[in-house]
């Protein structure tokens, strides 16, 4: 009957925050959930990542996975009464994919959105994890190859895209301070959910 959705660049700290929150949250037997699925849409989608696909056919994908996301695991979940907590979600390919398709279409954030529109069910409540790219940079890495989505200049700009939708809608979106420590972030995120998700049933209530 909530949904809460995390976002923010590689390396933001969102995976680790997520699984803190299963943990933090265990009493509101919230369903966690995740963008790419772990579906064999998902597979399909981490796939086209890894072969490097054209952009829109990768865009498609993630929307195809959105798709099978929203029917199997957030609509039934909401239906149920329950929480529903997403890491990454609509608003990572808004960010992303709008880099992406730039130059290949016209108005890449409105055809996202227009390919979104009618069955996309919008978030209640967004968390973005803000934090330099180079900090970002430097906790990926590891030695692994990165994805063409880990490089400095490209996460800026999906970065800078993340923060256009929170100014655009101040109301939805809570901007996290990725440079404090993983507790403090886990600590804060946690409680602003279940002052969300209290004040909402509230509202249901009445
Ligand atoms: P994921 O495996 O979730 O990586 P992370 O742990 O960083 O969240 O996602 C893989 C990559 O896909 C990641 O770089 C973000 C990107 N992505 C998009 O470009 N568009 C999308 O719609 C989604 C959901 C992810």
């Amino acid at each position: 009957m909530v949904l809460i959705t995390i976002e923010g660049i590689d390396g933001s700290g969102k995976s680790s925050l997520v699984l803190s929150l299963t943990r933090l949250l265990k009493d509101e037997c919230p369903v966690i959930t995740r963008e790419p699925g772990s579906t064999w849409v998902g597979d399909a989608v981490r796939r086209a990542i890894a072969d490097k696909v054209d952009p829109i056919t990768e865009a498609l994908l993630f929307v195809a996975d959105h798709a099978s996301h929203i029917a199997t695991v957030i609509r039934p979940a909401l239906s149920a009464g329950r929480l529903v907590v997403s890491d990454r979600y609509s608003d990572s390919r808004y960010a992303y994919q709008q880099v992406m398709l730039e130059g290949i279409i016209d108005e890449p954030l409105a055809w996202l959105r227009a390919v979104h529109d009618g069955w996309t069910i919008p978030p209640d409540l967004t968390f973005l994890i803000v934090l330099p790219v180079e900090v970002a940079l430097s906790r990926m890495g590891d030695g692994r190859t990165l994805e063409h989505f880990e490089e400095a200049g490209f996460l800026a700009r999906v970065q800078k895209n993340y923060l256009s939708l929170a100014e655009e809608d101040p109301s939805r979106f809570i901007l996290v301070d990725g440079l404090k420590t993983a507790e403090e972030i886990a600590e804060f995120v946690a409680g602003s959910i279940r002052d969300f998700s209290g004040s909402s049933l509230s509202r249901h209530r009445q």
